[in-house]
């Protein structure tokens, strides 16, 4: 009789998943803080916490698929996993819009300086309407800078159109519908930098983006900018960035996300002009269902020896 495969799949997402997930699998519910295990299972569904390189993979003989349940793969060896023949896959898509609100909520949050207001209020600091109190950045008519286009980028870029801003983006590739739809424009590094308002960053992490936001770049957003990161925390260097807050160069910023997660620095937790969430760009039910959901048909496809619906390369 030939044996019931195994397979690995992060166990917080159990309360997204139908309780068999995998039916011609044996299940090992794996927890965030567990060592990923060796053995001969033939898939697994890591959180993108999970950090599996190539000494992971090489506990793994048997191992077919990796389907990250995470957009960003910058947590797999995806190199090491393509040498060996195993498949990658993410979860693009479905957490775009979710994403793409997140990132609005912390863009209002800051320009309209709710953290001082909010905190006011908890202190026991507010003495009522104040005609020149908490003025924050109106967002008509100012530009929203996107470093990166991809979906999410073009769904902040979007949402724009709603607060009559001017969207300018850069990226490596032209967005010629994002251009025609949304009257995007694309621009060099350069014009990026000096003409946005609010900069959003929507790239991926890799050895080109790591630290790509140092002094340097940051020198050159305008006065008073707006720097926001739903992306990857290691984008921004986490030390300028705390340079160009404390000379005053940035008017605020809004992170959902940090270089060693789940440290955050407590400059940024203290600092009145920065929001800081938990990561938390994709997190509605209908969202992280969708993700937990696509995640497992792209195991359960591949071990079926069919192609991948979201293979990352
Ligand atoms: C979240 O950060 C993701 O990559 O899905």
């Amino acid at each position: 009789m030939p044996s019931v495969p195994s397979v690995l799949i992060a166990s917080e997402l159990k309360d997204l998943l139908p309780p068999q997930p995998v039916p011609e699998a044996r299940v090992r519910w794996i927890a965030a803080g567990e060592e990923t295990p060796g053995g001969d299972y033939v898939g697994i569904v890591p959180l993108l916490s999970r950090r599996l390189g190539a000494g992971d993979l090489a506990a793994l003989p048997q191992l077919k698929v990796i389907a990250n349940c995470a957009v960003g793969i910058d947590n797999v060896d995806v190199a090491a996993a393509l040498v060996r023949g195993i498949v990658v896959t993410n979860t693009p898509d479905v957490l775009t819009e979710a994403t793409a609100d997140l990132t609005w909520a912390l863009i209002l949050a800051v320009a309209r300086r709710l953290k001082e207001g909010a905190q006011l209020i908890a202190e026991q600091r507010w003495h009522g309407w104040n005609p020149t109190e908490l003025l924050g950045l109106e967002l008509r008519d100012r530009t929203l800078g996107l470093l990166g286009a991809g979906r999410i980028g073009q769904a902040v870029g979007r949402r724009a159109f709603g607060f009559s801003m001017r969207v300018l983006y850069h990226a490596r590739t032209p967005k010629p519908d994002f251009e025609a739809s949304w009257a995007a424009q694309a621009v060099e590094l350069d014009a990026l930098l000096g003409e946005s308002d609010v900069l959003s960053v929507h790239l991926p992490s890799s050895d080109q983006t790591r630290d790509l936001l140092g002094d340097d770049l940051l020198a050159r957003l305008r006065p008073g900018a707006i720097l926001i990161n739903t992306a990857r925390g290691d984008i921004i260097d986490q030390e300028a960035l705390l340079r160009a807050l404390r000379s005053g160069h940035l008017g605020g910023v809004g992170l959902d996300v940090y270089p060693r997660e789940p440290e955050v620095h407590p400059e940024l937790v203290a600092h009145p002009r920065v929001v800081v969430l938990p990561h938390i760009g994709s997190a509605t039910w209908e969202t992280r269902r969708a993700m937990a959901a696509l995640a497992v048909r792209n195991l359960r496809a591949v071990l079926r020896g069919e192609r991948a619906l979201t293979p990352v390369r």
